[in-house]
């Protein structure tokens, strides 16, 4: 292949270089575009097609239903490594030695503790707050805490930044849920492992011992993982933009939180178990459904169906689903939604409308039916989907860092009214 493309505007060439990846993906650089033109740029609504970076985290093949964090497989990770393994992987490029993963761990457990005046913000939201807004708000309120972590041109910092954030996210996951169910609001205990200490922190009454459940620890650990990473997508981009301004890890990621929360992204979670039930409330009747997320003129959508980037099966929704059928039977849950689930895959798996549009069941499609058999009430479950987005956010922004990318701002074509003259407010 040549390493140059070449573009005629206006009957002149324009070469520029092609950049290929390891994976033999190719990019088109424009960067000397607008300089080398007469300001010409690309039009690219919602980046369908263009790079804002390269990156060496994480590969995914959406044509083929494949997904890697720094070279390793998501199915292996899934089921031979655990969420800090994961999580270290995908911040410092290798998989971390028994020394490197303790210090880790240690170093996360020493930064765990959370201002006590933030318990003060908590208690300032109303019980009604939907916790994703509670935890973008809480996430940006650390940055006042710990003014010290915004500077982003020292990797001491930056670590310190980053075993903060991962040891004090999940103390504000905890207490956001705790105090949304007028539970007591509490730090975890040092002595378990990051997954269990979640699970601890969120669930232990008050007037009792937590009995931690290996087919739980098990699960959620999966889930996270699974949610690690995934490239350039609208909340990963949102981090990474806001980062590029040179702004500190907490502003950055809470910013990636609030991009999570819409139901096109992270929000989907919700968006399909509240879907399902809907449908089990109204009798079952998938069918109907189905025909409602056909119509186009019916806003509806399949919830969990689609995905910008793979046009095959998700691979995370295969393991996912494995996992769901797991969870449910050890815990001894019959949940009709589950079926449901099943019964729409099946008909949209056959329905030419999503055979032609290449719409598979996402990721999200069947984690809420896990969180749910958890006892996670359904608002908290785009929170749980952040915890475990918080590695990949975070070696996102880091990577944007060390590779020191220049400030994001993209150009626009203006299409409004040229120059007018000013008309006084008795003449409009
Ligand atoms: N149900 C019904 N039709 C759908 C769905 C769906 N879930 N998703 C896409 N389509 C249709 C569109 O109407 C469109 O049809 P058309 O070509 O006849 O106009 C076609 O498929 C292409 O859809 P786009 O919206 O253009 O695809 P895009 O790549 O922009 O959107 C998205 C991807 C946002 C994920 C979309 O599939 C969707 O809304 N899915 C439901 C929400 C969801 O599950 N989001 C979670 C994504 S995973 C994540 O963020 C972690």
């Amino acid at each position: 292949m040549s390493d140059k493309a070449t573009l005629e505007i206006d009957g002149k060439k324009y070469e520029f270089p092609l950049v290929v990846g390891t994976e033999k993906e190719v990019a088109v650089d424009i960067s000397s575009l607008r300089s080398t033109t007469d300001s010409v740029i690309t039009l690219d609504p919602g980046y369908k097609n263009t790079g804002s970076c390269q990156s060496a985290i994480t590969f995914l093949d959406g044509e083929k239903g494949v997904l890697r964090y720094r070279g390793y497989s998501i199915e292996e990770l899934a089921e031979k490594a655990d969420f800090l393994e994961v999580a270290f992987l995908l911040i410092f490029g290798e998989l971390p030695t028994k020394e490197q993963l303790d210090k880790f761990h240690a170093d996360i457990k020493s930064h765990s503790v959370v201002d006590e005046d933030i318990r003060k913000i908590v208690d300032a939201f109303p019980k009604s707050a939907h916790p994703m807004g509670v935890i973008a708000s809480l996430t940006s309120a650390l940055t006042a805490f710990n003014p010290s972590s915004v500077n982003v041109n020292s990797e001491e910092d930056m670590y310190k930044a980053i075993v903060k954030i991962l040891g004090k996210f999940p103390v504000l996951v905890a207490w956001t849920f705790r105090k949304k169910h007028g539970l007591p609001l509490d730090y975890g205990d040092k002595n378990l492992g990051y997954v269990e200490n979640i699970l601890k922190m969120m669930f232990k009454q008050p007037n009792e011992d937590y009995v931690l459940n290996p087919v739980v620890i098990n699960a959620l650990g999966k889930l996270l993982i699974l949610h690690a990473d995934h490239e350039q997508n609208c909340s990963t981009s949102t981090v990474r933009i806001a980062g590029s301004s040179h702004v500190g890890l907490f502003a950055s990621l809470s910013t990636g939180i609030s991009a999570l929360w819409g139901p096109l992204h992270g929000g989907a979670n919700q968006a399909v178990l509240e879907m399902l039930e809907a449908i089990n409330n109204d009798g079952g009747d998938t069918a109907k459904y189905m025909a409602k997320a056909k119509d186009k003129d019916d806003p509806f959508r399949l919830m969990g169906f689609g995905h910008r980037v793979y046009k095959n099966f998700d691979p995370r929704a295969k393991i996912i689903k494995k996992a769901a059928d797991e969870v449910l039977s050890n815990l001894g849950v019959e949940d009709p939604i589950l079926e449901i689930a099943k019964g729409l895959e099946k008909e949209a798996l056959k329905d030419s409308y999503f055979v032609d549009r290449k719409l598979y069941p996402n990721v999200d499609f069947y984690s809420g039916i896990i969180y749910r058999a958890m006892g996670i009430p359904t608002d908290m479950f785009t929170v749980m989907f952040a915890l475990g987005r918080l590695p990949g956010w975070i070696s996102q922004w880091r990577e944007m860092r060390l590779n020191k990318e220049p400030i994001g701002r993209p150009r626009q074509i203006y299409i409004g009214e040229t120059l007018r003259p000013f008309k006084s407010i008795d003449k409009r």
